[in-house]
Parts: C-alpha cells; sequence; structure tokens
C-alpha cells in the first residue's frame, strides 16, 4: 500500500515520541512491503514561534491531502498563566479538530498485566478493566458561542449539540459495542443539561436499532465515582466533549501512566492519530518520555488505514517490550531504557516476531540487541 501521512510532532516531547513511532511504522513499512511518505508540518507553540499561527494554512493543507495524520502533542507553560494570551498553542490542536471535522475521539483504556502495580488503585479492582472512550469532539461547550459581557464583568461558554452531532457518534459506538462486549454506557448530566436530555433521548432511540447492545446511562458525577470504585463494569463509554476529556484523564490513572494511552480521533476529511498525553515540557529534550502511547497511536493508523495485521504486530511489540520489564522512567519498577532506546527496541521488536528481550541482560549491558 502507498499512503500519504501527514506527521505533526508539536511542541515539549512531541518530536521525541514521534520519531520512535516512525521507527516503528518504517519497520511496518520495510516488513510488509509498504509505502509510507511522510509530509512534516508545525503546530502549536513551535507553529506560533515560526509563524505566529498555531495552525499555519500548510499544515491544515498536508492534513487534508493526506490519508491519516499522526500527531504528537502541542503546549508550552509559557502560556499556561497568562489568560489574557491571544494566540495559544491550544487553538492549533482545536482549529484542527475543527476544520477537518474530527468528530469522533475514541480512547482505548486497556490494563497492561504487568504494570498492575504502577496504578495508585488497588490492584483487584483493575481486574477485567477493557473499555473504550467515544467523546465528541467538535461540538458541546468547546465550540459553542464564548465570549465576555461588555463590561468584561461577566463571561460566557455555551454548551450546544444538534441531534446530527449526536447520531453520528452514536453510530460509531453502538457498532464499536457490537464487535465487543455489547454494552454501552452514555454518560451525561441529563438531570440538569438540556444538551444532556437531548443526548439521552436520541441515544435511547438510536439504541432500539442495536438490540443486542446493554446500553444504559449514567450522570457523569456518578461515572466519575464508578470509573475508580468499579471500572470493570465499563465497555464502550460514550459521551460529550467536555466529559470526555475529563474522564479520559481520570482513566489514564488506571493504566498506571498517562505515557501509554493513544487516541484516534475520526474525521469527515481525514482522521488523525494522537497520544493521551500532553507535551509534558518539564521532560523535553532529555529522552526520558515514553514512547508507547504514540506508537500505539501508530497501530491504530494502520488498522485505520486497513492494515489489521500490521496494526496487531505492532500492538503485539508493545505487549512483548513491556512483558520483559522494560520501560521508560515513568513505569517504575522497569529496568529502565530512554526514550530512544524504547524506540529501537520496539522497531526491531515489530521485525522479528520471535524476538524476546531479557530485562536482565538489559540491567547487566549484556543485551546483543542493538
Ligand atoms: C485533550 C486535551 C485538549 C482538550 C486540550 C489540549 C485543548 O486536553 O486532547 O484531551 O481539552 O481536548
Ligand atoms: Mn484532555
Amino acid at each position: 500500500m502507498n499512503a500519504k501521512i501527514a506527521v505533526l510532532p508539536g511542541d515539549g516531547i512531541g518530536p521525541e515520541v514521534i520519531e520512535q513511532a516512525l521507527k516503528v511504522m518504517n519497520a511496518i513499512a520495510d516488513r510488509f512491503n509498504h509505502e509510507f511518505t511522510y509530509c512534516f508540518g508545525d503546530v502549536g507553540g513551535i507553529a506560533i514561534d515560526k509563524t505566529g499561527n498555531p495552525l499555519p494554512q500548510e499544515t491544515l493543507d498536508s492534513c487534508l491531502n493526506s490519508d491519516a495524520v499522526l500527531f504528537g502533542a502541542i503546549g508550552d507553560p509559557k502560556y499556561d498563566n497568562d489568560p489574557k494570551a491571544k494566540v495559544r498553542p491550544e487553538q492549533g490542536l482545536l482549529g484542527m479538530r475543527k476544520a477537518l471535522g474530527l468528530f469522533c475521539n475514541i480512547r482505548p483504556v486497556t490494563i497492561f498485566k504487568n504494570l498492575k502495580h504502577l496504578s495508585p488503585i488497588k490492584e483487584t479492582y483493575l481486574d477485567g478493566v477493557d473499555m473504550v472512550i467515544y467523546r465528541e469532539l467538535i461540538g458541546g461547550i468547546y465550540f459553542g458561542p464564548k465570549g465576555r459581557s461588555e463590561d468584561n464583568t461577566s463571561a460566557h461558554d455555551t454548551c450546544v449539540y444538534s441531534i446530527d452531532e449526536i447520531e453520528r457518534i452514536a453510530h460509531l459506538a453502538f457498532q464499536q459495542a457490537m464487535k465487543r462486549r455489547k454494552h454501552l454506557t452514555l454518560v451525561d448530566k441529563a438531570n440538569v443539561l438540556e444538551t444532556s436530555r437531548l443526548w439521552r433521548e436520541h441515544i435511547q432511540r438510536i439504541a432500539t436499532e442495536y438490540p443486542e447492545v446493554e446500553t444504559n446511562y449514567m450522570f457523569v458525577d456518578n461515572a466519575a465515582m464508578q470509573l475508580i470504585v468499579y471500572p470493570a463494569q465499563f465497555d464502550v463509554v460514550l459521551t460529550g466533549n467536555m466529559f470526555g476529556d475529563i474522564i479520559s484523564d481520570e482513566s489514564s490513572v488506571l493504566v498506571g501512566s498517562l505515557g501509554l494511552l493513544p487516541s484516534a480521533s475520526i474525521g469527515e476529511k481525514t482522521s488523525v492519530f494522537e497520544p493521551i498525553h500532553g507535551s509534558y515540557p518539564q521532560g523535553a529534550g532529555k529522552d526520558i518520555a515514553n514512547p508507547i502511547a504514540t506508537v500505539l497511536s501508530a497501530s491504530l493508523l494502520l488498522d485505520h488505514l486497513g492494515l489489521t495485521e500490521e496494526s496487531n504486530v505492532v500492538k503485539n511489540a508493545v505487549s512483548r517490550f513491556l512483558e520483559a520489564g522494560i520501560g521508560t522512567p515513568d513505569l517504575k519498577g522497569a529496568t529502565e531504557v530512554s526514550c530512544s532506546k524504547a524506540g529501537d527496541l520496539l522497531e526491531a521488536l515489530v521485525m522479528d516476531d520471535d524476538l524476546v528481550l531479557s530485562s536482565e541482560k538489559f540491567a547487566t549491558g549484556s543485551s546483543t540487541i542493538i
């Protein structure tokens, strides 16, 4: 297959983790005879520094001309404590989501069995946790009318949802539930918000088209608690933009490191694959970032291109890597490797299904692999 992939490394650790994901992509291209053409673009803080615009037209055009987009991270602390900043790196991400019509953000939450000790949640609660969050990404309070009063003494953000916006993500979520454990939970705040009542009304209607799926409904405050006390009850979680943002960060705690979770944002024009973590500016340039979330995002990208076997090879390489007890410093207790070394090892694992890593050999420096 020939595929054109726009690569947007962004800020902070973005370029480092993207570099490792590209090693893995290139290994897949080699092994399965594909040709991936990468088109690099700037987004976020680095794009502001270079052009004044967090999402230059050139970057957007290259995304629109690609089969998929691989995205690193954006954000720079120099903007975080300046609420008056006129341009912000996040505008690059939000602008891209809107311009590409990325309405459906998918965040799988899978527990890696030998990393349970990393989670602050007791291990017994983690048994059976395997869920996927479907977060609406270009509507709701993020994109509704917002502003300040003329005298600047009040401000507003408005949550707006249309039936169309609810329907298109709902069908993707129900279809996913059909392929999984056939269970879907709508997370909303229908006891208070009109938009949530619209969600509930239409999810109840759409649910009748998927009679095999057991659909249930949960207020977001309760869901926030249930995610901690009984996370294994969730299969597909469907929710709006803001609630999805919050509960997906919360659910990453179950896994033990934000550095492990990938995401896919399915769009009308193209789709974007990115780790759920941010730009971790404190770690930038130190070669300590965990590339696994980005490597798994590349695996989702391959699957989206229809390359199911290739996608599984990457997932499998990540499992073998973690099962060997090797990891970047965020995976406490693992034999420590740098971000770039982790990328080299993952590349080697992708190339060779029989390769077994040994953490003892790494610890003693006697490994002959790479
Ligand atoms: C995410 C991030 C973004 C969001 C920020 C960086 C704008 O937190 O992708 O979850 O709020 O959607
Ligand atoms: Mn977030």
